[in-house]
């Protein structure tokens, strides 16, 4: 995993934009930041890692980079997807910081909504164990935070 490899994050920043809100139903709301390279360095998948908001107060998250794969096959566009464990409130047009820092698995078609629920559950259940062992306080410094919506590798 990427952590065990000396501490490599990739970090994306951006405005919270609205989804499709499939995710409240899911029982884990996701806060969407668009990708501004669709390509790119980071790959689709799942990620363990934290979520920094404009007042700088960190969150644990789980977070998805990709296209949504159960619902679009591989005709959607990427985006990032963070659930930020154990937050309630709105997040919409709060520009968060993201640091990804443990890949969990890779990005599956599941074949019904409970499926998905179960693999986010197991997710979740992965990122905290992460965040125990790597708290917020020890995350690398960004300098010159990245433009909105580009990845940076950091580490
Ligand atoms: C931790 C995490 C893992 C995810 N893994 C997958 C996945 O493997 N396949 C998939 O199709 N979608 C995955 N998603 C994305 C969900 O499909 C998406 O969050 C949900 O459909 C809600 O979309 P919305 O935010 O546009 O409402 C994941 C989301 C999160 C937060």
């Amino acid at each position: 995993m990427a952590d065990e490899r000396g501490g490599t994050f990739f970090v994306v920043r951006g405005p919270v934009e609205p989804g499709d809100k499939r995710g409240r139903e899911l029982g884990f709301p996701t806060a969407n930041i668009a990708l501004r390279d669709q390509r790119g360095e980071l790959g689709d998948g799942v990620w363990a890692g934290w979520a920094e908001r404009a007042d700088g107060t960190r969150v644990a998250a789980a977070v998805s980079v990709g296209r949504r794969p159960t619902y679009y096959g591989a005709d959607g566009y990427r985006l990032v997807e963070a659930y930020l464990l154990d937050f309630e409130g709105d997040l919409y047009d709060e520009r968060l910081t993201v640091w990804l820092g443990s890949h969990l698995r890779d990005q599956e078609a599941y074949g019904s909504a409970q499926e998905l629920i179960d693999a986010l559950a197991r997710d979740v259940a992965r990122t905290r164990e992460w965040v125990a062992a790597h708290p917020a306080g020890d995350l690398p410094g960004l300098g010159t935070p990245p433009p909105d919506g580009e990845v940076r590798r950091i580490g």
